[in-house]
């Protein structure tokens, strides 16, 4: 078994959010104190089918690295292709999807789905082991189904036994979905019982929140989703070195920036479609948020952008 970089295992992340954190996300992430980053899922079966969808997801720039790719399915053997597919590709570690609680993941018998199947899950572990050609392989779980079908307090060795390098745990039930806070004593129990090191994950509202979340379940790393979103300079302030929102005059050069890399990344008819999603989350929190959010779902050019960008800076002045 590789170690799994430790920029993942003892830093600070971005999580895995498909929709979100592409390319261009994982840059500015990593630009402002994210310590790697982890790729949207990507479908073994897509993979194998050589599907352009997946294969887009692949792509990505030295400036993300150290970087995961993360892959979901259901078959061992998809895995053990995907991964032989990937190892080759420059990325660092190998993540495998085991907490996605979307129905259509579901119904495939993947994501969350493999909470319920221990012994599958611990073969996909194994398979996408053989595949890696020694890049590192790690593990994205809940903490199982629903409190009645928790996963096993000792499923770290048992991953690790198959290959795993490493873990992230998000301290919810499937149940859960992303609500409720994260449940620290189930996520404790699991990382006592761990050879390997583990990454916390969920709840991280705040920077502050995440390192209590990371220091209370004694994990060595932490996982940011939601909480990044829009709000990149999270990861500066969970490092100690900035505020965890943009000072004055931040706002509008990583907005622009990012706008330029999804450019550079994706078909131009995607671009604004794809960039509004994020713009408005760059604009919670301002005075004004709820007309700012209005003009933002409707940007569709940088001129736009430029305005929206402008009318936040005037109101914010205007505190
Ligand atoms: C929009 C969105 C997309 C997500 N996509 C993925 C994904 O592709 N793979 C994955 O393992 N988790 C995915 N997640 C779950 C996150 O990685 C993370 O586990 C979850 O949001 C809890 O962390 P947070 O409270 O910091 O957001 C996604 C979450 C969100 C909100």
């Amino acid at each position: 078994m590789t170690a799994a970089p430790r920029e993942y295992t003892h830093g600070c992340s971005l999580a895995p959010m498909a929709g979100f954190s592409d390319s261009a996300f994982r840059i500015i992430c990593r630009r402002l104190g994210a310590t790697s980053c982890v790729t949207e899922m990507v479908s073994v079966q897509g993979l194998s089918r050589k599907s352009a969808g997946s294969c887009r997801l692949l792509s990505f720039s030295i400036h993300e690295k150290p970087l995961g790719v993360q892959l979901y399915g259901s078959e061992p053997a998809d895995f053990e292709r995907a991964a032989s597919t990937v190892s080759g590709m420059g990325f660092d570690f190998i993540d495998i999807n085991a907490g996605c609680p979307v129905r259509k993941v579901l119904s495939s018998r993947s994501g969350a789905a493999l909470l319920l199947d221990v012994p599958r899950l611990l073969d996909i572990v194994s398979a996408a082991s053989a595949g890696a050609d020694g890049l590192p392989v790690t593990l994205k779980i809940r903490l199982g189904w629903d409190p009645s079908r928790p996963l096993p307090r000792e499923i770290g060795a048992m991953a690790a036994a198959r290959g795993a390098s490493a873990l992230a745990v998000h301290g919810r039930y499937r149940t859960d979905m992303f609500e409720g806070p994260v449940r620290l004593p189930e996520m404790a129990g699991i990382v006592e019982a761990s050879p390997v090191p583990v990454v916390a994950n969920g709840d991280s509202t705040s920077p502050a929140a995440a390192l209590r979340m990371r220091d209370s379940c004694g994990a060595s790393g932490i996982l940011v989703g939601r909480g990044a979103i829009g709000r990149p300079w999270f990861f500066r302030a969970a490092a100690g070195t900035g505020t965890p929102g943009p000072g004055p005059g931040e706002l509008a050069p990583v907005v622009l920036e990012h706008l330029s890399l999804m450019r550079a990344c994706m078909p131009e008819p995607f671009v604004f479609h794809a960039f509004r999603g994020q713009l408005v989350h760059y604009l919670k929190g301002f005075r004004g948020a709820a007309s700012l959010r209005s003009r933002a779902v409707r940007v569709e050019s940088e001129e736009d952008v430029r305005d929206v960008l402008e009318e936040a800076a005037a109101m914010s002045e205007a505190v």
